[in-house]
């Protein structure tokens, strides 16, 4: 069974263990806790609360955005984050959603799952369309992205744009 969770000031072992097996940087994708302390990981689960909650633009460029875990049968297996709105920086690169699965998991389609789960609470938070920035050589994640309904609208040398509508 499936189930996505939202990020909790009380989330525990399982998560922070999950998190120190996705690196700290993978195709523009950030986990800043990884190579945390346990007891930084829970401060860090405060400022990732607290982003959430965020209202407008904070220090010029940081927009809400909520994390979310993905549970398979009770076991995290990845983690995804939805920004509530985009500025023009992030629709150059950033987009509205990232996401990853930790790499012993991968393959198994939990990625498509993990963005049609979150596409659902983006629409829940009445984002439309959703944009997602993938680097041309991830193959993987554009194909996550189009089986989601992602459509291709550009292709600079580094990136794809891929924009989903989040009604259909
Ligand atoms: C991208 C990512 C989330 C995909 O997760 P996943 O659970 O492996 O994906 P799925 O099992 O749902 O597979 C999705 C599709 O990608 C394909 N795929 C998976 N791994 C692949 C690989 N290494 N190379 C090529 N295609 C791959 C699958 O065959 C499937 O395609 P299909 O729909 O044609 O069958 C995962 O690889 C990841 O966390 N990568 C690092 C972080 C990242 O790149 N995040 C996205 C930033 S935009």
């Amino acid at each position: 069974m499936l189930e996505l969770k939202r990020l909790s000031v009380d989330d525990g072992l399982d998560i922070y263990t999950m998190l120190q097996e996705i690196p700290a940087e993978e195709n523009g994708l950030i986990n800043k806790a990884n190579g945390l302390t346990f007891d930084e990981y829970k401060e860090w689960l405060i400022v990732k609360q607290r982003d959430s909650e965020q209202e407008g633009i904070v220090d010029g460029w940081k927009v809400p955005s909520t994390t979310f875990w993905l549970y398979a049968d009770g076991i995290p297996v990845g983690f995804g984050s939805v920004r509530h709105f985009l500025t023009e920086a992030l629709r150059k690169a950033g987009g509205n959603i990232g996401y990853g699965i930790a790499p012993a998991f991968r393959g198994k389609g939990y990625g498509k799952e993990l963005l049609r789960l979150l596409l659902n609470e983006a629409k829940g938070m009445g984002i439309d369309k959703v944009l997602v920035t993938i680097l041309l050589d991830n193959i993987a994640s554009q194909a996550v992205a189009i089986a989601n309904g992602g459509v291709v609208t550009e292709r600079t040398d580094e990136r794809v744009f891929i924009w989903i509508d989040t009604k259909k």
